[in-house]
């Protein structure tokens, strides 16, 4: 069951948690380091986004800062484990971040363990988030940005109906190299959690 508090509430939305088919959404927890670590330790999983990878220390000091964001007054993070019907160590992390409260605005984005990857569930878990961003948080834009060579990414923001809009030039320093990202966004009028856009 997810809170139906608006972002302009400006009150602590805590805990999430949102249910799915076959996943589900929860607040990280201290004693997730270890299962974090699985994939902040993954280049493979890393190659695109500005983390890691981690060792075991800085997994456990990642996964203690989104606790920590978790709980802040006028929370504008929100940094969910992903997890399986049947298991118990979360296979990913989505992400909402409410980069303006007066414009309604957030960002998306995700990760999920290699060995899960191709079975749609990185799409599920994203469209989860999408969903409570606009009706549970009552944003009007959510907007992600994705490598261009990352095509995984850009078929999961595909696939939930965002548009792509341009390109923005060296956005991210990831290692030492300058790289650019696809930017990505859906609008709260074009949101239809059921769609799925091919
Ligand atoms: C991006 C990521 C989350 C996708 O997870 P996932 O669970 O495999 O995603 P889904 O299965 O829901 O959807 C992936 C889609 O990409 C497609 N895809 C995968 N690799 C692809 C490739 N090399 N070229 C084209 N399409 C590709 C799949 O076919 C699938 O589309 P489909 O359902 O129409 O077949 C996962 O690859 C990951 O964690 N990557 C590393 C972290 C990352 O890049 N995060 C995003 C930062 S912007």
């Amino acid at each position: 069951m997810s809170p139906t508090l608006s972002v302009s509430d400006n009150r602590v939305v805590y805990p999430v948690v949102i249910e799915g088919e076959r996943v589900w959404l929860r607040e990280f927890e201290a004693a997730d380091g270890p299962a974090v670590q699985r994939w902040t330790g993954d280049v493979a999983v890393v190659q695109y986004v500005p983390l890691g990878p981690t060792d075991d220390e800085g997994a456990r000091r990642y996964v203690a800062s989104i606790v920590a964001e978790a709980s802040v007054s006028e929370r504008s993070t929100y940094t969910l484990a992903v997890m399986e019907r049947d298991g118990n160590d979360p296979i990913g992390a989505v992400a909402l971040t409410v980069d303006s409260t007066r414009h309604r605005r957030g960002e998306l984005g995700y990760l999920l363990r290699q060995d899960r990857w191709g079975r749609g569930l990185a799409t599920e878990a994203a469209r989860l988030v999408v969903d409570f961003a606009f009706r549970d948080l009552g944003l009007h834009r959510v907007w992600a940005v994705c490598d261009p060579e990352n095509q995984a990414s850009g078929a999961v923001l595909t696939k939930l109906g965002m548009q792509r809009e341009g390109l923005l030039r060296h956005d991210l320093l990831i290692g030492d190299e300058w790289r650019d990202s696809a930017l990505y966004a859906v609008l709260e009028d074009d949101w239809d959690a059921e769609a799925v856009y091919l």
